[in-house]
């Protein structure tokens, strides 16, 4: 009994850390900068779940893509309009060679270092950030996590209780960080918070915006239709210089 209580309280606790901590979606736009529909995209974190689906999907949809890889061989995946490029997020020269010339970059940055203290996801989007910014590349959409900022607690009780206070608390500390960073910047950002991610099918219906979710249940949605949404936020300002949950 003692046990449950101090873990309601300590769960509590960091839900209300990750909300302040976390970023506050601001309504609609901030001043949009006019700019051409991209068609040169660079996408970072490519080999993983989510990344995958976005090479795949952003070719299917006609862009001219590259992708970072850390190791350019695990991606597997070839196709006349695809340039991989070797680079890691925390060496700056390769992120700001990959940068230039890209109208648009999509991140879908992620790892699985839970359970020590890491910077990974911020100080790598930093870099990100500072090679937009030196480059001009303007629009950039970011895969981070529902349960952070205004978004808190809308993983459901089991990630607010267990998985994020047990597991991913560094993890989901860092990503507030990372969404901090991004709101600061002045690009035409727009950060996309996925409720628990599945290797499912796309099915192209999902809900989005600044209050899905839920305080109770797992929320859930396929990479593939995370990487959908991302894609049509290359274009849409809906959500320009906001955060917007996506879920099934
Ligand atoms: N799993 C969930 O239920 C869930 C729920 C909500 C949100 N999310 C978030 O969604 C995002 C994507 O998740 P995912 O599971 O689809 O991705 P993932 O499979 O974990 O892939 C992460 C990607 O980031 C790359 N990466 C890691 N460190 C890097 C570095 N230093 N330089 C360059 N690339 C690096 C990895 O490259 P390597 O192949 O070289 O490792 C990989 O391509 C993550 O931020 C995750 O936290 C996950």
């Amino acid at each position: 009994m003692k046990l449950f209580l101090v873990f309601l309280l300590y769960g509590t606790a960091l839900s209300v850390g990750l909300r302040r901590r976390g970023l506050r979606s601001i309504a609609g736009s901030a001043d949009p900068m006019p700019e051409g529909r991209p068609t040169r995209v660079l996408i970072v974190g490519a080999t993983g779940g989510t990344g995958r689906q976005l090479v795949e999907q952003a070719l299917a949809r006609g862009y001219v893509v590259t992708a970072l890889a850390r190791d350019p061989s695990a991606l597997r995946v070839e196709h006349p309009r695809l340039t991989v490029v070797q680079g890691n997020v925390l060496d700056y020269p390769s992120v700001e060679a990959a940068v230039r010339d890209q109208d648009a970059v999509l991140s879908a940055l992620g790892h699985k270092q839970f359970f020590r203290p890491t910077r990974t996801l911020s100080e790598g989007t930093r870099n990100v950030l500072r090679a937009m910014e030196t480059h001009r590349v303007r629009r950039f959409v970011c895969e981070t996590t529902l349960g952070i900022g205004d978004s808190a607690g809308r993983m459901g009780l089991y990630y607010t209780f267990f998985v994020i206070p047990v597991i991913l608390p560094f993890y989901f500390w860092d990503k507030t960080r990372q969404e901090r960073l991004i709101a600061a910047s002045g690009l035409n950002w727009v950060v996309v918070r996925p409720g628990a991610l599945t290797n499912g099918a796309k099915r192209g219906r999902y809900r989005h915006g600044r209050t899905v979710g839920s305080l109770l249940w797992t929320v859930r949605i396929s990479r593939a239709d995370v990487a959908d949404f991302m894609l049509n936020q290359m274009s849409d300002n809906t959500y320009l210089r906001a955060a917007s949950g996506v879920c099934w």
